[in-house]
C-alpha cells in the first residue's frame, strides 16, 4: 500500500477503496457549489490521482445532499466584478481545466455518481465523466435562465453532446427541473437507481472497469472521444493507427492473450467475458 498522503482535504475529499478513488466535492454546507478554491484543489487532486496506484477508477460525487448546486454564484459572479480581465481569464481556465478537459481526457476511467442536486455548471463535470449513475430522485436543472444568465462556461456545449436539441433547448429555455429518471431518458446518465442502491451500483460498475486491461480501456475511451469529432476518412485512419499503437503500448499484450485463449487454448470466449489476465507482478 502506498504511503503517499491523501490528496485534497479542504473542499475536495478523497477516499480510496480497493482501486476506486471516491472523489467528493466537499462543501456540503454550500450544497457543493463550485468555488474558485475548489477548482484549484480539484486540479491538484486529479493531477495527483492520475499517477496514484491507489486509484484505478475515479468516482466523482458530492458530500451531503447535493452532487453540486453549480458554480458558486458569489465567487463566479459577484466577486468577479472587481477582477481584471486577465484574472478572470485565469479563473475560467482553471475551472474549465478540471470540469472539462481533464475529466474528458483523463488517463483513468471516470464515473459521476449524482447523489442529489445537480444544477448549471455541474452539468459539465457530469457530462465529461465517461459514465454516470444517479439517484432516481436527484434533482437536475439548467437554472441559469431563472436568474438572468445563459448556460455559459461550456455547459451549452456539453449538453449538446448528450441531449437532443429539442430537449436541451426546452430545459435551457424554461429552467425547469427534472429528476434522475428523466436524466436517464435524456441520455445524461447510464442508470437511475434508488438512493439506497446508488453507492453499491456505482461500486459494481467501477469494479467491472477495474477488471479490464487498463491500457486497452484507456485507448478505447480516447479512440471513441477523438473519433467522434472526425469525419469518416479521418476516423478510419486514426482508429487504425490507434489500434496499432494499442498493441505497442499494452504491457499485458492483451490482444495476443485473448487470441491465444480463444483460438488455441479454447479457454475463453470474448462474447462471455474477459480473457484470463496474468497475475500482476510484485
Ligand atoms: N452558489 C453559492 N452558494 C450557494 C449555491 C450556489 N450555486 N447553492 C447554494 N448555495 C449556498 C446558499 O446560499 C446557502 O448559503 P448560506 O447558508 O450561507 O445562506 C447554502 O448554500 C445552503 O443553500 P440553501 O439554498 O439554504 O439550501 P436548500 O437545500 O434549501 O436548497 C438548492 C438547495 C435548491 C440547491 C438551492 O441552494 C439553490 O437553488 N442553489 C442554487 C442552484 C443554482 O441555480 N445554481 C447555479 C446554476 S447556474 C451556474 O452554475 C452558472
Amino acid at each position: 500500500m502506498s504511503d503517499k498522503p491523501i490528496p485534497g482535504g479542504n473542499d475536495v475529499k478523497v477516499e480510496f477503496e480497493d482501486g476506486i478513488a471516491w472523489v467528493h466535492i466537499d462543501r456540503p454546507e454550500k450544497r457543493n457549489a463550485m468555488s474558485i478554491g475548489l477548482a484549484r484543489e480539484m486540479n491538484d487532486v486529479l493531477d495527483k490521482l492520475e499517477t496514484d496506484d491507489r486509484c484505478g477508477v475515479i468516482v466523482l460525487t458530492g458530500s451531503g445532499e447535493a452532487f453540486s448546486a453549480g458554480m458558486d454564484l458569489k465567487d463566479f459572479f459577484r466577486a468577479m466584478e472587481g477582477l481584471s480581465d486577465v484574472e478572470r481569464h485565469r479563473i475560467y481556465r482553471e475551472t474549465r481545466a478540471w470540469q472539462w478537459r481533464t475529466l474528458m481526457y483523463y488517463a483513468k476511467p471516470t464515473i459521476a455518481m449524482v447523489n442529489g442536486w445537480c444544477f448549471g455548471g455541474a452539468f459539465t463535470p457530469l457530462i465529461c465523466c465517461d459514465l454516470a449513475i444517479t439517484d432516481e430522485d436527484a434533482v437536475f436543472g439548467l437554472s441559469e435562465i431563472n436568474w438572468g444568465v445563459i448556460p455559459g462556461g461550456v455547459v451549452s456545449k456539453a449538453i449538446s453532446t448528450l441531449m437532443g436539441d429539442r430537449e436541451a433547448l426546452y430545459y435551457v429555455m424554461t429552467g425547469k427541473k427534472f429528476d434522475g429518471r428523466r436524466a436517464k431518458e435524456l441520455g445524461l446518465v447510464n442508470d437511475a437507481v434508488p438512493a439506497a442502491k446508488l453507492k453499491d451500483e456505482t461500486r459494481e460498475l467501477a469494479r467491472e472497469l477495474l477488471g479490464k486491461n487498463p491500457t486497452v480501456l484507456r485507448q478505447a475511451r480516447m479512440a471513441y472521444k477523438y473519433a467522434r469529432e472526425m469525419n469518416w476518412e479521418q476516423a478510419s485512419e486514426y482508429l487504425t493507427a490507434k489500434a496499432d499503437q494499442t498493441d505497442l503500448v499494452d504491457p499485458e499484450k492483451g490482444k495476443q492473450q485473448g487470441l491465444s485463449q480463444f483460438l488455441d487454448q479454447k479457454t475463453f470466449k470474448p462474447g462471455h467475458g474477459n480473457y484470463e489476465r496474468a497475475e500482476e507482478e510484485g
